[in-house]
């Protein structure tokens, strides 16, 4: 068990870089990929995470086109503050990249060529939705129409974001051209088929069949039912002019299908990573023993679980994910968040209003996190795990730590007198195995409760044995109850490291776990119940977190009721 897998690679789904990034995709994707990343590196795994920005596609060109800019100037503009946002939250990436990088087209170029050398696609003519005003087919999100599936009406030609299904432009019903509005017409057009259908037995019996118990009920129901359903040809190729050139014959003016290229994105960007590093990057995608895991929302799920799967099968020579732990859906105060309603929480906005926040909303986001089904973000509730939870247990504890080792040791660990059943019991109480499990399993706020209930232990330990009257009766039992909290406190800076990467680090300084020996990690947690020894000295006491005040919270709620006004909301 301790040797597999040798490697993980970890990749979050590559956000449409047409927008800035919002609590929604930080809940639903990028803060568990990070906590899970970040778990498996602090015990020395072999960690390799990526991402980057999808910059293809329709959505990018619509943006362009209301803008009045090239598709290059709205990546550009939004790939930097997407980079930056995430940088400003510590989602630990090892390379974020891009899709219009060099290296990710002949990525993507080379992939597609392998393929089509091998006769793994179907090239056909058939009739394809054309708009004969704007003189352009329409694909994806060019046209809307009812969803064949479920009956919503304002389905997108490649998917249904109401019930998820992924279907041909063709299937939709009374179709309508989101550039003219008119009703579109049929156009003859060659395009690459990638035949699903063939596939079909294989991916019952990887998903249905080898995957029933270890993915996540949401995937695996979602995955049964497409293959139940019947798995039909997917168009890999697009008639648009922005994207990646279909390199083959007869493709003149043809580009890759948004959704063939994104995912090789996380190819590429492991080949950036690796060319910078001076490192091999095959291992991380065609070495058996390492494990694949694909973080991602849950309109991505027939993407990653049926679709790129069976490209990377077709190729031939790389592994398949072992798990797609995909999220549901974050709401907003009661309201699906909706980028062209502005109805979001914009990260880069969020930290002009909470400077140095940017643990608050991890934790908030992960205790309150979609997993299981969609969930909503109040600024009420944040206020409440705010103020409630890190500030009056996590913060509260700590400080009252740090503050007595001063008052009454000058900030030196003391020698322990003589430690009890009881004192080593609450040393034990760190609670590491459930916490490993519960990460290892993706339920990441179990983990994070169960991390608050060492903090809470803590405070409890504290309140019971009283250091603050004993120092006057019982100077030894003092130094125990001191020597043992410091030792919780130590237990917790590492702990929290996953989820509250920052507050980690100013705790770890404040302890000065830099001047110790030895650094200390998380498999120590395990085997120690000693992390500062006597003599060791701290520093000094600092806020972890501070309240957050009401008129704080009016102010969000009065620029939501604003935003309520100038739009239209069903
Ligand atoms: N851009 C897509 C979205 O935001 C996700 C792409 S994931 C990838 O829904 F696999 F294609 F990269
Ligand atoms: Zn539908």
């Amino acid at each position: 068990m301790q040797d597999f897998p040798k490697r993980f690679t970890i990749t979050a789904a590559l956000p449409y870089t047409n927008g800035p990034i919002h609590i929604g995709h930080l809940a639903g994707v990028y803060i568990p990929a990070d906590i899970y990343s970040r778990f498996q590196r602090i015990q020395g795994k072999d960690v390799l995470f990526v991402c980057g920005s999808d910059e293809h596609g329709v959505p990018i060109t619509l943006k362009a086109k209301k803008e009045g800019i090239s598709p290059q100037e709205v990546v550009d503009k939004y790939h930097a503050i997407i980079k930056k946002s995430f940088q400003d939250f510590g989602i630990s990436f090892d390379n974020y990249s891009r899709t219009t990088a060099k290296i990710h087209h002949e990525t993507a170029s080379d992939f597609f060529k392998k393929l089509n050398e091998n006769g793994k696609f179907i090239e056909e003519i058939t009739e394809q939705l054309y708009d004969t005003e704007s003189k352009q087919f329409l694909a994806d999100r060019f046209v809307i129409g009812t969803c064949p599936k479920c009956g919503y009406e304002e389905s997108y030609g490649d998917q249904c974001e109401n019930c998820g299904t992924s279907h041909n432009a063709t299937d939709l019903i009374n179709p309508k051209s989101v550039l003219s509005g008119n009703k579109p017409t049929l156009k003859k057009t060659k395009h690459w088929f990638l035949p699903l259908d063939q596939y079909e037995g294989w991916l019952r019996e990887w998903i249905l069949e080898g995957h029933r118990k270890d993915w996540k009920t949401n995937v695996y129901g979602q995955c049964k039912s497409w293959i139940d359903d019947g798995l039909r040809p997917r168009a890999v190729t697009r008639d648009l002019d922005w994207g990646i050139p279909v390199p083959a014959k007869g493709a003149e003016g043809k580009v890759l299908y948004v959704w063939f290229d994104a995912p090789i994105g996380y190819i590429s960007a492991t080949r950036e990573w690796a060319k910078l590093e001076g490192k091999d990057w095959e291992p991380y995608w065609k070495d058996k023993d390492t494990k694949l895991i694909h973080f991602i929302g849950k309109d991505n799920i027939v993407f990653h679980c049926i679709i790129f799967p069976s490209m990377l099968k077709a190729e031939g020579n790389y592994i398949l994910p072992d798990n797609v732990p995909a999220n549901e859906f974050l709401n907003l105060e009661g309201n699906k968040i909706s980028t062209s309603k502005n109805w979001a929480v914009w990260l880069n906005d969020y930290l002009e209003d909470f400077p140095n926040h940017q643990d608050v909303l991890r934790y908030v986001l992960t205790a309150n996190a979609p997993e299981t089904k969609d969930n909503d973000f109040t600024w009420i509730d944040f206020q409440a795990r705010n103020n409630n939870e890190l500030v009056a247990i996590f913060g509260n504890f700590i400080n009252r730590v740090v503050v007595l080792t001063h008052k009454y040791y000058k900030g030196i660990i003391p020698e322990p007198s003589s430690i009890s059943e009881f004192d080593k019991r609450v040393l034990k109480l760190t609670n590491i195995e459930s916490i490993s499990y519960s990460i290892e399993h993706f339920r990441f706020r179990e983990a994070l409760t169960t991390l608050m209930k060492v903090a809470r232990k803590g405070n409890e330990y504290l309140a019971e044995e009283e250091p603050w009257k004993t120092i006057k009766t019982d100077k030894e039992r003092t130094q125990t109850v001191i020597y043992v909290a410091l030792q919780i406190a130590s237990s917790l800076a590492i702990l929290c490291e996953p989820f509250l990467p920052f507050t980690s680090e100013k705790l770890k300084k404040m302890l000065r776990f830099s001047d110790l020996d030895s650094v200390l990690t998380w498999n120590d947690i395990q085997t120690k119940t000693e992390f500062l020894p006597p003599g060791h000295k701290i520093g000094k006491g600092e806020l972890l977190f501070s309240k957050i005040e009401d008129s704080q919270v009016q102010e969000q709620l009065d620029k939501l009721e604003a935003t309520k006004r100038n739009h239209y909301f069903r």
